[in-house]
């Protein structure tokens, strides 16, 4: 115990004060109409993607407990408290191998369509990202570890991605095909980016899971690999629409 306080105490003293999401800036919202806030009990929890015109991507974390008429979405706005439309959620299905850093993907239905001249629908990506690739993500998350202090403006940062041995080393857990392992130095997920977008070359790549204290400790970030579940996606999405 008193090693590990003692490398805590280490880390906060090497650690850089930064912005987030991670050193984020103001998204241009324009390249990120497709992206979601998440509401659970009125307040902003999570990210999503509009991937359908009724169909919403998220984590699986952010939903997995969560009664549907306590969520609701909120689309075509970079300012989360103003404008857009709020659109409640009527529908969801969570993978139903879902545990922590697994299969840690969710579907939402909407009541009506997301989609309008302010929104767009993110195509999913068609392959795999690779190594030393620099995808970009966005969110409405905290800037700080704890500081409570949210964006209203959505921010937006780039991350690059590494081998999956990469992040198996650092966080010493087994990180497989199902996920995608990214870190570059001044960008990090925080609380309220989960379930939110990671994109390259205008595709969705990856959805938001796991950043480390916020920027706050030098680890990777974790993102599940929406390559891995292109085929859960599209099965999903029939079934939802069917069922809805
Ligand atoms: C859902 O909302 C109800 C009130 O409408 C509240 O009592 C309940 O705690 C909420 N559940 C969760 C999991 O947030």
């Amino acid at each position: 115990m008193r090693m590990f306080f003692g490398s805590w105490f280490v880390l906060i003293l090497l650690s850089r004060g930064t912005l987030g999401i991670q050193d984020g800036v103001d998204a241009r919202f324009e390249l990120w109409s497709f992206m979601a806030s998440l509401w659970i009990n009125g307040h902003h929890e999570c990210g999503g993607t509009v991937i359908d015109n009724r169909i919403i991507l998220t984590a699986a974390q952010c939903v997995a407990d969560i009664p549907l008429k306590n969520l609701s979405v909120r689309v075509g706005t970079v300012d989360i408290y103003k404008g857009g439309s709020i659109i409640a959620v009527t529908a969801k299905i969570v993978h139903e191998k879902y545990r922590e850093l697994n299969n840690d993907i969710a579907l939402l239905w909407l009541k009506t369509s997301a989609v309008s001249d302010r929104v767009a629908k993110a195509p999913l990506t068609i392959k795999e990202p690779a190594e030393r690739e620099f995808p970009s993500n966005a969110g409405w998350g905290e800037r700080q570890l704890e500081s409570y202090d949210a964006p209203r403006k959505l921010q937006n940062g780039v991350t690059k991605i590494h081998l999956r041995k990469f992040c198996s080393d650092e966080l010493i857990e087994t990180i497989g095909d199902n996920l995608l392992c990214s870190y570059y130095t001044q960008n990090d997920i925080c609380p309220g980016d989960y379930g939110g977008p990671l994109i390259l070359g205008n595709k969705l790549v990856g959805i938001a899971i796991q950043g480390h204290g916020c920027g706050y400790v030098n680890l990777p970030s974790i993102y599940t690999n929406v390559f891995h579940y292109l085929k859960w996606i599209d099965d999903n999405s029939k079934k939802i629409r069917k069922n809805k």
